[in-house]
């Protein structure tokens, strides 16, 4: 996967595709609730996917390269993750009932992600690719696709449906 990449391209990459599932679901969600589920569902899963190599392979290694951990950037991004998924979910809670009317936790979604998602693209990423070794940053690629998928399907409390 992607071994010539940086990380920054390859996770900010996710973070656009994420975004545009999100646009589908919102502006699908009054006209065509089948098809907005569809794309929740992947928002869902993707999301989930994504914060799963965050903590379990990405921030570990910034973690070991740079000795920073509790107080440091991926603490706190970890918690941040915390507030995301509880947004997440309680979204997921509003679409599995069938309705459309999750426009606020949508919005404190958005908020969240959107100061989350920039400050790991333009302080964390580039700070761990300025300490990655082309053979690390293959490392992290190939441990990423090694996932298995119940990982990151199941997690967060919320089977799919
Ligand atoms: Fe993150
Ligand atoms: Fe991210």
């Amino acid at each position: 996967m992607n071994g010539s990449r940086t990380i920054s391209a390859y996770f900010a990459e996710d973070h656009d595709r994420l975004d545009e599932l999100f646009t589908s679901f919102q502006s699908l969600k009054r006209s065509d609730f089948p098809g907005a589920k569809a794309a929740f569902e992947k928002f869902k899963i993707g999301l989930q996917r994504h914060i799963v190599w965050e903590e379990d392979v990405l921030f570990p290694l910034w973690e070991e390269k740079t000795g920073m951990s509790d107080g440091g950037p991926t603490f706190v991004m970890r918690a941040e993750h915390r507030q995301i998924v509880e947004r997440l979910n309680a979204i997921y809670a509003e679409v599995a009932e069938g309705s459309p009317d999750s426009d606020r936790d949508e919005a404190a979604l958005l908020q969240l992600l959107g100061a989350h998602n920039m400050k790991e693209e333009r302080v964390l990423y580039p700070a761990i690719d300025q300490v990655t070794t082309p053979d690390e940053c293959r490392d992290v690629f190939a441990k990423m696709e090694q996932i298995p998928e119940e990982r990151y399907r199941s997690c967060c409390g919320a089977r799919q449906p």
